[in-house]
């Protein structure tokens, strides 16, 4: 045979090579028209055999066929191989570890006011309180009026509120902006005309919700707070039911250690008035900013409910009394943490709420 034989030959065995280094469909592609395409490898070889003594022709020419024929087959092998490889990496890329261990969950928490405000809810239930709620828009009748507090009472000063002005009249430039009487409420207070007047005796409810008030803010004022409303209303209840039961709801909350006393308050919706202190926790009872340097915070008004409410309520004094309280959960919530500062709650600062984040 010819050059052109051994030609054949060593493209045979070369392409085999260059095949099995190719590692990818596009190189194998690229390599497939390098030898067989129109102007391939083995198109120029048989270009020549036309220079061939025409005995030897059909000879060679049947050899040509056959290495065109390997290189096609050996050519679908490698690319059946490349797939079969590629299959392999992706399934070794996506492969899950099931014994890696699991990323921890970044879950949220109660707020530390909201955990104290559901504690107390616990242990109100406990004297058969239930949860009664009213809105936090209210009108000046439910929050002043009717509660006592008629518009020239000097009392109104201590639950100055924020209006809701009317339509129109604060562009219009007046000093005071007109209102339909609507504000945020000062206190839950409001809540207990509207229980009277919706719920049968005898009445035991328990009003949480957010309250509102003109107010310098400093470390144990907000202008944005929460209270704890009770109402109990009946035939025969006391001063004394009332005493009674604070002191066991501050020992729940705060541990049987803790000190207490009630003071003479002034509210006009409650006859008598009491304060209810608790010894500060802060500081130990050596004063402090947060107690006002006075070793004791307040943490709630209550008093006997006054005739006048009970009657807007739609009871007869006669027959029905009644006590009310409103606690501070903010407030209550800095004594059992020792917090100075009642701006931190709002503070939506994680370092600090961070910090509550046990249990519940
Ligand atoms: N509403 C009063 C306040 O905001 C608290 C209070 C409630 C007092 C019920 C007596 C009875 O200060």
């Amino acid at each position: 045979m010819s050059d052109i034989g051994a030609d054949l030959d060593a493209l045979s065995l070369a392409a085999r090579e260059r095949l099995a280094a190719a590692s990818s469909a596009e190189a194998v592609d690229a390599l497939r028209h390098h030898l067989l395409g129109r102007s391939g490898e083995l198109t120029a070889l048989l270009k020549q055999l036309g220079s061939v003594p025409a005995e030897e022709r059909p000879a060679l020419g049947q050899r040509a066929n056959e290495v065109r024929g390997e290189l096609e087959s050996a050519i679908g092998v490698r690319l059946s191989q490349l797939q079969a490889g590629d299959l392999e990496a992706r399934l070794a890329d996506e492969a899950i570890d099931m014994s890696a261990p699991g990323r921890p969950l970044r879950a949220g928490h109660l707020h530390p006011v909201l955990t104290t405000m559901r504690d107390l809810r616990e242990i109100f239930h406990a004297y058969g309180f239930e949860v009664f709620e009213g809105p936090e828009v209210e009108t000046e009748e439910y929050n002043f009026e009717l509660l006592n507090i008629p518009p020239d009472h000097p009392a109104r000063d201590l639950w100055d509120t924020l209006y809701v002005a009317e339509p129109g009249s604060i562009e219009a430039g007046e000093s005071r902006p007109a209102t339909d009487g609507t504000i945020l409420r000062a206190h839950t207070s409001p809540t207990q005309i509207r229980a009277m007047r919706a719920l049968d005796p005898p009445i035991r409810v328990l009003t949480p919700g957010r309250c509102f008030r003109y107010e310098a803010v400093d470390a144990s004022h907000g202008f944005e707070f929460f209270q704890i409303e009770g109402l109990v209303v009946d035939r025969d209840t006391s001063l004394a039911d009332l005493k009674g039961m604070l002191e066991e709801v501050a020992r729940a909350l705060y541990g049987r250690d803790v000190r207490t006393r009630f003071r003479p308050g002034y509210y006009p919706f409650t006859e008598p008035s009491v304060a209810f202190d608790i010894g500060c926790l802060v500081c130990g009872g050596e004063g402090c900013p947060a107690c006002k340097r006075s070793g004791w915070m307040t943490i709630l008004g209550a008093g006997m409910v006054h005739p006048t409410v009970l009657r807007n309520g739609g009871f007869d004094p006669d027959e029905y009394q009644g006590y009310a309280f409103g606690m501070g959960p903010d407030r209550m919530t800095m004594l059992r943490h020792g917090i100075g500062d009642i701006r931190l709650f709002f503070s939506a600062d994680l370092r600090f709420l961070g910090q509550f984040s046990e249990g519940r």
